[in-house]
């Protein structure tokens, strides 16, 4: 309703530092961002978007156009399919909401992505890291994957820190230290270059 939502602690912070790193290296940057408190960074077009659907919308929008995609939001796998147009009132002891599925945007860009475009996903997950993150780089047709273990306070949500592994289609991994979000972005890049070239 227009007073309550349904979302999750994602600040933005991973999906703005791999932007900012980019545009620092030169790339012609789309950063299409959810709701977060951060500013647009310079010199970067920034798409603001709320739902899922818009997400989807301003991607694909500029999916044909790109090298590189890196997919770190935390898209809402579910949503409510109406918003009231006024507060909701307290009532019955309980109430359902129904949920329908979004559209997995990044697996739809894994069944469009041509040979000479790069596709990276991210990947949350508070257990079978390794298990979880496969599959979806597998699943969504990825170049490369982040693992991303979430649920201490210097790693995932909200934090200025992470701690992720780097899975590949040929079963390489490379498991990261805990560092500056700002750091994981500048490595990511590397071994997406490296990888291209
Ligand atoms: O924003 P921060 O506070 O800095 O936090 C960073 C982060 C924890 C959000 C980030 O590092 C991270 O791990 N992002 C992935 C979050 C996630 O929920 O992943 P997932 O396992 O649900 O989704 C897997 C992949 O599919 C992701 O690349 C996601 O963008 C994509 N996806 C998921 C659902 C959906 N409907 N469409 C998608 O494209």
């Amino acid at each position: 309703d227009p007073v309550r939502f349904i979302s999750n602690p994602s600040s933005g912070k991973m999906g703005f530092a791999v932007a900012t790193a980019a545009e620092n290296r030169g790339a012609e940057v789309v950063l299409v961002a959810g709701p977060t408190r951060l500013f647009d960074p310079a010199n970067i077009q920034t798409i603001r978007v709320v739902s899922a659907r818009e997400m989807a919308g301003a991607v694909f929008d500029h999916f044909e156009a790109a090298d590189i995609i890196i997919k770190t939001a935390a898209v809402s796998d579910y949503s409510p399919p109406e918003i009231a147009d006024h507060k909701i009132k307290k009532g019955a002891e309980e109430m359902d909401i129904v949920f329908q599925k979004n559209i997995d945007i990044l697996r739809t860009l894994g069944g469009r992505k041509r040979p000479d475009q790069f596709l990276v996903g991210f990947a949350a997950e508070t257990r079978d890291l390794r298990e979880n993150a496969c599959k979806k780089l597998v699943e969504k047709n990825l170049d490369m994957i982040v693992g991303n273990l979430v649920g201490n306070p210097d790693s995932g949500f909200s934090a200025d820190t992470n701690r992720v592994t780097l899975f590949y289609p040929n079963r390489e991994r490379e498991p990261l230290e805990v560092m500056e979000k700002t750091a994981v972005a500048n490595l990511l890049l590397d071994r997406i270059l490296e990888r291209l070239s």
